[in-house]
């Protein structure tokens, strides 16, 4: 099937079936500067995430594991949504996406006017303390240095889900309901290669839903669970889709 004939295929399902959810991941977010993690230009190809990413090395040296928090923040504050975070806003006005579960920590579909946001990974916009829990600006915090500090003494971490750490639980409930009650499940820029999260397509699945993949690359999901494999960019998939559906 060629390109326009797959966004006319998913157009139509999501146009007569209405009830739609969002899966999202890191590659939505690459249109608008923020690296992916897996890839060659990925996070995860200078950091290591076993000794950057989980709770177990930020409790052991805060310090070290700042100095990529501190990065990823600084890109994040500079970063403003892209076609793709409008195409899916403006799919939710439009009454045929019901809400967007995202792994994605940097607030960018919420910038582009969906309200409906399960952030399934927390937010980086704010810090926590892992003593007390007192919570402070993100940006506004880590100007006077890293690691930033509590009053109370201890480290702030950034609210959001380091790996060996639980999914929030409200998050990890509201997306199962979503994605269970959903007939169309879009996911769009996920590798599908971190759990939980990589099993929502296959929940919705389960219960029937019609599963759409955006991704410039094959991931696990394309052949196992995808209905329709939609080979290109967020921002082209979204606005092409929102298009079609208008009947421009
Ligand atoms: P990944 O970096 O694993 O995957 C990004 C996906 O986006 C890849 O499959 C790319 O092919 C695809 N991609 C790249 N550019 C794209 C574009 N312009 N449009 C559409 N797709 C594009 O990111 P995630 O799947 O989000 O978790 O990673 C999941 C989790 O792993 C993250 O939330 C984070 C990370 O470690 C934690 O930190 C707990």
């Amino acid at each position: 099937m060629g390109a326009r004939d797959l966004i006319r295929e998913a157009a139509e399902v999501l146009a007569s079936r209405k009830n739609a959810v969002a899966l999202t991941g890191a590659g939505i977010s690459v249109e608008s500067g923020i690296p992916a993690f897996r890839g060659a230009q990925g996070l995860w190809e200078r950091y290591d995430p076993m000794e950057y990413a989980t709770i177990a090395a930020f409790l052991r040296d805060p310090g070290k594991v700042w100095i990529m928090l501190s990065e990823m923040i600084d890109i994040l504050a500079r970063a403003v949504p892209n076609a793709a975070h409008r195409g899916l806003a403006e799919l939710e006005r439009m009454g045929i996406l019901r809400s967007v579960i995202t792994q994605n920590v940097d607030g960018l579909h919420q910038a582009a006017g969906s309200r409906k946001v399960i952030e399934f990974h927390g937010n980086a916009e704010a810090l926590v303390c892992i003593a007390c829990w007192k919570r402070y600006v993100s940006r506004e915090k880590i100007r006077d240095g890293i690691p930033p500090r509590c009053e109370c003494g201890e480290i702030l971490k950034p609210d959001l889900v380091l790996f060996g750490e639980p999914i929030p639980w409200v998050a990890q409930g509201d997306a199962e309901t979503e994605a269970e009650g959903c007939s169309v499940l879009l996911v769009a820029g996920t590798s599908a290669e971190v759990s939980p999260a990589c099993e929502i397509p296959r929940l919705s699945k389960k219960r029937g839903a019609f599963v759409i993949e955006i991704n410039p690359e094959e991931t696990q999901l394309t052949r196992a669970v995808a209905d329709l494999h939609i080979p290109a960019t967020a921002g082209e998939a979204l606005s092409s889709l929102v298009a079609a559906i208008r009947g421009n």
